[in-house]
């Protein structure tokens, strides 16, 4: 067998799922480069937590878990030289092939990819509870390789970035990163993914546990608590900012979680499904390219629910977002949207630009007048090295295609919704001028009314140098700021969960300064409901810990009101 595994308690799990004989040889991770996501790796707050601290929204029934010697922990390794166990995600197909360029001459080809979370997974129930280490090799036409874990928290599925590689075709690319993963966490797989659907080669796959193995058996069910009592943010703040959230069908489907949207929130934003990916119809646009080559077919199924709960609720919306590198698929950038031919040429990738925008917002305005107050028209176009990030926009248009795409957004967007420019670290110096840079000719064109200070922060963030960035937007822009999917991660003090809270009473009080001092702040939305459904779970970043119990930064955001 093609993977090593140190598990004499756990061995017996693992092999029902694989088949062959044990590798002799062994296997050590710790030369590989670490090569971190390229969001995760400039947002400090949103690098991996490494530290093993207990967490009161993690922990799970003492009982369950049996701690057993270093020896007996798994160790899983591919490298792909005779059978494996990972299996296609999705749609997607993962074949052992060779390769003159891997390791042993042999890698996992994955192909078939029709989404971006398509890919590849590996069964990981049996790291529950503990913190492991995962690294792998990678090459591939996408710009970027990335490895997530996902799993269920009360029946909610949260997916969480492991690390990220900037990939290419010729030669593989490692990567490690590390994830604390949750002891109430059900059905959790490791996945790799990208931000488009190129084919992905993958060499060298180990996972290991940091530290003592613990096994968890699976969680006993936790119970949501009664949230009716608490204090409303969207009351307490009436006065100022929107308060919002986002949003998934998981959440506008279960009460305990919408009835927490409903009190204390007056502005929504779908957290995936209104992304690119999520409303682009490829079936539809091969269908009659004659109709849809300059004009691709869009689909609002997948957005359609969480559209009809925000109109319902009376809740405003944030459409996020139209103009991004990530949840793009690639054939979108394709003549005949055939991603085995040439790429479009910018004429003709303009038009489907302009016309994608419209009919998003031509759709959204006659289905849902009135409802969206903000959009997200371009979304993360800054490299976190410095200049326009090389997306697949940018490859086919040009660097001005942050340009046109608020000018196509400002012929097609109702007069009353305003337009924003989004980005993470945006409080970061080099950012924050590349930033100005690109959207101050935009400002003079009068097609933008708003930065989107995306805020992943963490408690170790210098509020200063935070607020200095905002009012810098304001003064040199003369734009509206929006912090638009706030979470702050907590680092590994024994007290974080007052830290934190200090912190969200502090950023608050801070925001409201600003808001005093003339800076037009119009919204706060918190990227996720609780630390069980976050994008940075085991950061526990959120208000309300897994079950809705209010957290100290849900009372320091109160606080910071009164
Ligand atoms: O893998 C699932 C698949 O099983 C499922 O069937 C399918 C349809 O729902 O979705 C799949 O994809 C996952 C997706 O979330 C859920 O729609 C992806 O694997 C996963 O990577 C993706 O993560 C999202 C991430 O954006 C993608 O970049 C997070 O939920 C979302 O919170 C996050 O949000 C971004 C903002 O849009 C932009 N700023 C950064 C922020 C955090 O990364």
């Amino acid at each position: 067998m093609n993977k090593r595994i140190i598990a004499a308690a756990v061995s017996l799990i693992l092999l029902a799922g694989c088949a062959g004989g044990t590798k002799d040889t062994a296997v050590t991770t710790n030369t590989v480069n670490t090569v971190q996501d390229a969001q995760v790796s400039e947002t400090e707050a949103a690098a991996p937590e490494t530290e093993t601290a207990e967490t009161e929204a993690a922990e799970g029934d003492a009982s369950a878990e049996t701690s057993l010697s270093d020896s007996d922990a798994p160790y899983i390794y591919e490298d792909f030289t005779s059978d494996t166990a990972i299996m296609g995600r999705g749609p997607a197909t993962a074949e052992i092939v060779d390769d003159d360029k891997a390791s042993d001459g042999k890698a996992l080809y994955i192909s078939g990819r029709t989404d971006a979370w398509n890919g590849a997974q590996y069964d990981s129930e049996i790291f529950r509870g503990n913190e492991i280490e995962v690294s792998g090799s990678f090459r591939s036409g996408n710009s970027n390789v990335k490895v997530t874990i996902q799993f269920d928290i009360l029946g909610n599925t949260t997916y969480n970035p492991i690390f990220a590689v900037k990939t290419n075709e010729d030669s593989y690319s490692k990567g490690s990163g590390k994830f604390k993963v949750p002891d109430n966490a059900e059905n959790i797989l490791v996945y790799i993914e990208s931000d488009n659907t190129g084919d992905i080669y993958t060499d060298d796959i180990s996972v290991k546990v940091v530290g003592e193995y613990k096994k968890f058996d699976k969680p006993a069910g936790l119970a949501y608590v009664d949230t009716s009592d608490y204090p409303s943010l969207k009351e307490l703040y009436s006065e100022q900012f929107l308060i919002g959230t986002c949003i998934n069908p998981k959440v506008i489907a279960t009460p305990e979680y919408s009835e927490l949207v409903k009190a204390q929130f007056s502005s929504v934003t779908c957290e995936n499904d209104m992304k690119p990916e999520s409303l682009l119809d490829r079936t539809e646009s091969i269908s009659d390219l004659d109709k849809y080559q300059e004009s691709p077919a869009i689909n609002f199924d997948r957005a359609r629910d969480e559209l009809d709960f925000a109109r319902d609720n009376g809740i405003k919306l944030r459409a996020h977002t139209l103009v991004w590198h990530s949840q793009t698929p690639d054939w979108l950038f394709y003549k005949d949207y055939d991603t085995s031919g040439e790429l479009a040429d910018r004429e003709l990738m303009l038009k489907r630009m302009e016309n994608y925008i419209k009919s998003v917002m031509e759709w959204t305005n006659e289905n849902y007048p009135g409802l969206i107050y903000a959009w997200d028209v371009v979304n993360e176009a800054i490299d976190d090295g410095g200049g326009i990030r090389k997306s697949l926009w940018y490859e086919t248009i040009g660097d001005d295609y942050i340009y046109k795409a608020f000018e196509f957004a400002r012929k097609y967007a109702p007069a009353d919704a305003k337009l924003f420019y989004n980005d993470y670290n945006s409080y970061m110096l080099k950012k924050q001028s590349d930033i100005l840079e690109y959207i101050r000719p935009v400002a003079e064109a009068g097609n933008i009314d708003g930065i989107g200070m995306q805020s992943h922060l963490n408690t170790d963030v210098s509020l200063s140098l935070y607020f200095i960035a905002m009012k810098r937007y304001y003064e040199e822009l003369g734009l509206e700021i929006q912090v638009t999917e706030l979470d702050i991660g907590r680092k590994g003090q024994d007290n974080w969960r007052d830290v934190q809270g200090e912190y969200y009473r502090d950023y608050m009080k801070r925001l409201i300064e600003a808001k005093n001092e003339g800076i037009p702040v119009t919204c706060v939305t918190v990227w996720g409901l609780s630390d069980g459904m976050s994008w940075r779970a085991n950061e526990l970043p959120l208000l309300f810990d897994a079950d809705l119990s209010r957290k100290p930064a849900f009372d320091g955001m109160a606080e910071a009101a009164e």
